[in-house]
């Protein structure tokens, strides 16, 4: 069992980060809601606990707290931000809503030894986010660190292994931050950095051997990154007991349902059932024109498809999910944003008799991209773009016919070859060709012509919950404008789209 670094989350931003940073830190670390009651928190017998920043105020009426024996249990307790006021306020010292805020880059000044800033300079810069502040610690803590604003930065009492930091540590504005939380995850918590790819790997190998013994296991491709690594993870533990299923929509990207077949088919030689269903996608998208249908349509045949495939799979009795820890928090976390009810879209029916194989369901993103790379994914997949569940469908405006396809796909297809050749593929979140319905004049030669327009959008973003539009160079621009019309036969012009997300979506449809 690896040593696990319980974060309890009294804000959900700042939980995410502060875990992604104790795994940095190759140790295994979770969330945990602050409702969680104290005996099932010391049963998973944390190595530590970190109690997270939040919106909040300990002065307001139902501010978040946690049951205060947690200070007698013997593990040891980081507070940041929110988190060591509360402390500090439970553990009978004095938190005031003072009138100055801090906010932003402060200098830190360390006013006795402490192990978190053991071998770290007296003065260093730090971020505060504050507007109350502990003004006295509690009794048996020292104050271990202050600021030109406030007298307690930082405070411990190190025989209860219980320390609290008015900054934070987990953000980049902190430069020696990861070094703070360190010395508190390796001296004070003993922890080791053991949790590194090579043996999360072997630990989740293990855990489906065990978990799906000799039995056949099912796997959906997506063609995206996060099905394509659960299968290569898993045909890494069981090998020809896997079969996996690529249901090709018709919908897809220039070159994907190559890339899928040539990596797992041939690459990996897993056992795969690649279903050619483009003309019951476009048949099931006949004259259909409002998003929200098409989504349906696309669903529910993606489904359909899928149930038939299992059907000659009788004896499967489990079904890989690519499920990402970021969608367990939020189905489980309190303050947790809603999911878009789209995440769903090409997943598959409850009812289905399988019991689910979900071997990412602790991992971020960035880590099961390096996941990918340490099983030998091509970088294609591993660092592809999201990609919608009812694909190209949703970026052609109106009725989705094998010629509008067709010109979007190609058009997609220069879009994504001028982005990577300029280096940007990893930097956007997003970029991409929309096809709207409309058609405009234009001359070529010296011919009108009655055509439709392509729309380039490319967008950053760090969860598509909001977007910028990605300034993207000039010179770009213009190389994707003139091969898009002069490769694309259908199009006569090309527009860029310059919204963000509030109040546009990323997608058009
Ligand atoms: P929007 O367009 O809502 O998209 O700003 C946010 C993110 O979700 C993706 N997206 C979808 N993904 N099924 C999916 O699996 C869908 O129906 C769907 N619609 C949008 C979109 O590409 C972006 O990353």
């Amino acid at each position: 069992m690896d040593e696990t670094i319980l974060v309890v989350d009294f804000g959900a931003q700042y939980a995410q980060l502060i875990a992604r940073r104790v795994r940095e830190a190759h140790v295994y670390s979770e969330i945990v809601s602050r409702d969680i009651p104290l005996v099932d928190l010391l049963a998973r017998r944390p190595a530590g606990i970190i109690f997270s920043g939040g919106p909040a105020s300990v002065h307001v009426e139902g501010a978040p707290s946690f049951d205060p024996a947690v200070y007698d249990s013997g593990v040891p307790v980081l507070g940041i931000c929110y988190g060591a006021q509360l402390l500090a306020q439970q553990l009978g010292g004095v938190v005031a809503r003072t009138d100055i805020a801090e906010y932003g880059r402060t200098g830190l000044e360390v006013v006795s030894r402490s192990a978190l800033f053991a071998d770290l300079p007296v003065t260093q810069d730090v971020w505060m986010s504050h507007g109350d502040s502990i003004v006295t610690a509690p009794p048996g803590f020292r104050v271990t660190a202050r600021t030109d604003v406030v007298p307690v930065a930082a405070l411990e009492d190190p025989e209860r292994r219980i320390y609290g930091v008015q900054f934070h540590p987990e953000v980049a504005h902190t430069p020696r931050g990861q070094e703070v939380l360190k010395h508190f995850l390796y001296d004070v918590c003993g922890c080791a950095p053991r949790w590194t790819m090579t043996s999360i790997i072997e630990t989740q190998v293990d855990k489906i051997r065990a978990q799906v013994g000799g039995e056949r296991v099912l796997c959906g491709l997506s063609g995206g990154v996060d099905s394509a690594v659960a299968a290569a993870l898993v045909h890494k533990a069981i090998g020809e007991q896997l079969t996996c299923v690529y249901v090709d929509t018709g919908l897809m990207r220039s070159g994907e349902s190559e890339q899928v077949e040539d990596t797992f088919r041939r690459q990996f030689k897993v056992d795969l059932v690649h279903v050619k269903a483009s003309d019951r996608f476009l048949e099931a998208l006949d004259d259909v024109i409002d998003p929200e249908a098409k989504r349906k349509a696309i669903g529910e045949m993606f489904i359909r498809v899928f149930e038939e495939v299992a059907t000659d799979y009788e004896d499967a009795r489990f079904l890989v999910q690519g499920t990402l820890y970021p969608d367990v928090i939020e189905s489980g976390g309190k303050d947790a944003a809603r999911i878009k009810s789209h995440h769903n879209v090409g997943g598959l029916p409850d009812d289905m008799n399988f019991e689910l194989v979900e071997p990412l369901r602790n991992l971020f993103k960035d880590e099961v991209r390096s996941m990918g790379e340490e099983l030998g994914l091509p970088e294609e997949i591993v660092w592809r773009q999201p990609f919608p569940g009812p694909g190209l469908a949703v970026r052609i405006v109106g009725t989705v016919t094998p010629e509008r396809l067709d010109i979007l796909r190609r058009a997609d297809a220069i879009v994504m070859e001028e982005i990577k050749k300029a280096g940007l593929s990893r930097e956007l979140w997003q970029s991409f060709a929309v096809l709207p319905a409309v058609h405009t004049v234009g001359v070529m030669g010296d011919e009108r012509t009655y055509a439709y327009p392509i729309v380039i959008r490319a967008v950053t973003s760090d969860d598509a919950m909001t977007a910028d539009w990605a300034r993207l160079p000039a010179d770009l621009l213009q190389r994707l404008s003139s091969r898009i019309i002069a490769e694309v036969p259908g199009v006569n012009r090309v527009a860029l789209d310059i919204t963000s997300k509030p109040p546009g979506t990323i997608e058009w449809e």
